[in-house]
């Protein structure tokens, strides 16, 4: 049986943790299916979903928010755990940083098995007023592919025991 992980990202940085968190699962033996959220049409026949998206003015991607939506009750049913990419800092690095409001609430309603937020990336060329005026001081890549790594770890961990 297979793991979806479903991602929303705006400017792409957030299908790198969703692509690293797929090699880590197939890694261990446990095989993805990694794909846009909005490109998704049916949850039906996976074993367990992971769903991803960019934080945005401390909301949840709209492609997240909506498939969380969209799929809410398949998702109550099977093990969902739910990533946020963000913090353009090192402050996501010890794993500490919690959930948006907007994504613990959606991580209640879906009975998810855990959050976790990431750092995130912002490209010195990022387009759009208020982000390239952000990334004359924030552009950086702040996405951990060890605590990545840990995190699809502690997912597979998981699988084999829900
Ligand atoms: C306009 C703007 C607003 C942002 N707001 C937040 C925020 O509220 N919280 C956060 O952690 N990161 C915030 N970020 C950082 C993004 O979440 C980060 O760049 C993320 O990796 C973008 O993912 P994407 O490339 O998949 O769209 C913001 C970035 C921009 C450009």
């Amino acid at each position: 049986m297979t793991v979806l992980i479903a991602y929303g990202s705006k400017r792409g940085g957030t299908a790198g943790p969703a692509d690293m968190i797929g090699g880590e699962l197939v890694a261990l033996g446990i095989p993805v299916d990694v794909h846009p959220a909005a490109e998704v049409r049916s949850v039906d026949g996976y074993q367990a979903v992971i769903l991803a998206g960019a934080l945005y003015n401390a909301r949840w991607h709209r492609d997240a928010r909506r498939f969380a939506a969209r799929h809410r009750a398949a998702l109550q049913q099977v093990p969902v755990w739910l990533v946020a990419s963000g913090p353009l800092d090192d402050s996501a690095d010890a794993g500490t940083v919690p959930p948006v409001r907007q994504v613990a609430r959606i991580a209640q309603d879906l009975g998810a098995l855990g959050t976790v937020t990431f750092g995130g990336r912002l490209t010195p060329d990022a387009k759009g007023f208020i982000a390239s005026a952000m990334a004359k001081t924030k552009a950086g890549d702040w996405r951990n592919p060890a605590q990545v790594r840990a995190f699809a770890a502690t997912v597979a961990e998981q699988q084999t025991t829900v």
